[in-house]
């Protein structure tokens, strides 16, 4: 293939991108866009605060103008996210105990039923472990509500829209470490008890190179019986290319990893300023790790 998407299409797989709805109108990007992906993912117009600034009310417009360029020309759209401690709207970071359970239930309930039939992955739940050496939960107003408050995001993800694939999605779990063991018990639980979850997503936020056993990593997972998905990838560094020919070459070496989302078009486009982490240059033009990319496919 001569474009990410159509090569990544050849080995049976989706090449994504994050997608900020204020950009729609840049020809530049959109030109980028429309050419070489097959899969977004909203960079912030789908996270709690976006879509619930005001407890009860929700607002889909800036979602919607994501989802609608999507589907209208054939592409996936990557749900992000139901259920997350960071970008909550201020109503809900002040908000604990019972009520804050009904709320999260409430929002991944109404989110999910609203985009039903539209999202091929949902991030049920966002960054819930932590860091370090614990491979434990991360504090939060969400976690206090109790430790089954993942299970039962995802079941009611599940019932508001059985068509998706649910993910649980972190960072620093690229490797096998700690953090990363721990989602594994998690998702190895959840496969025994019967809690719906379909996909891990590994947002991949990397500097020079993925773990060496980063390929072992995804293999691990997948024999659990989910999918996993490169959720966010962006590489800094002098070794970006070829970083990213090796996350690219361990995704397609592991028959489940079905897909990959690098995490932004234009090095001027991405959350990591000053990093140049991405595909393109500030004025469009394709990088040496596009290339690595692409060969890689
Ligand atoms: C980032 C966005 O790129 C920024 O625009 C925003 O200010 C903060 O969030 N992990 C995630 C993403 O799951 O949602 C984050 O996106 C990057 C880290």
């Amino acid at each position: 293939g001569t474009t990410l998407g159509a090569s990544a299409a050849e080995k049976g797989r989706y090449f994504g991108t994050a997608v900020a709805a204020g950009k729609l109108g840049d020809s530049t990007y959109t030109t980028i866009l429309n050419r070489e992906f097959d899969s977004v993912t909203a960079e912030n117009e789908m996270k709690m605060d976006a879509t619930e600034p005001n407890q009860g009310q929700f607002t889909f417009t800036n979602g919607d103008r994501i989802v609608n360029h999507a589907i209208s020309r054939g592409m996936k759209v990557r749900g992000h996210t139901l259920a997350w401690h960071s970008q909550q709207p201020g109503w809900m970071q002040r908000m604990e105990g019972s009520a804050l359970r009904s709320a999260l239930v409430n929002h991944v309930n109404r989110v999910a039923s609203y985009y039903r039939g539209k999202i091929h992955s949902w991030d049920v739940v966002n960054e819930a472990f932590a860091d370090g050496t614990s491979g434990g939960r991360r504090d939060s107003n969400l976690q206090r509500t109790g430790n089954d408050w993942i299970e039962v995001a995802f079941r009611t993800a599940r019932a508001a829209d059985p068509g998706a694939k649910l993910c649980y999605n972190d960072y620093n779990t690229d490797g096998i470490n700690a953090k990363s063991t721990g989602i594994y018990n998690m998702v190895r639980d959840f496969k025994a008890r019967g809690v719906p979850i379909d996909c891990v997503g590994f947002q991949a936020h990397l500097t020079n190179s993925a773990p060496g056993d980063f390929q072992a990593n995804l293999q691990r997972f997948a024999d659990l019986g989910v999918d996993v998905q490169i959720t966010e990838l962006d590489i800094s560094g002098s070794n970006q290319a070829n970083a990213y020919a090796a996350v690219t070459r361990a995704c397609l070496a592991v028959a489940r990893c079905t897909g990959i989302t690098v995490w932004g078009i234009r090095d001027s486009d991405s959350w990591r300023t000053g990093q140049n982490p991405l595909l393109f240059d500030a004025a469009g033009n394709k990088k040496p790790a596009y290339t690595a990319v692409l060969n890689a496919l």
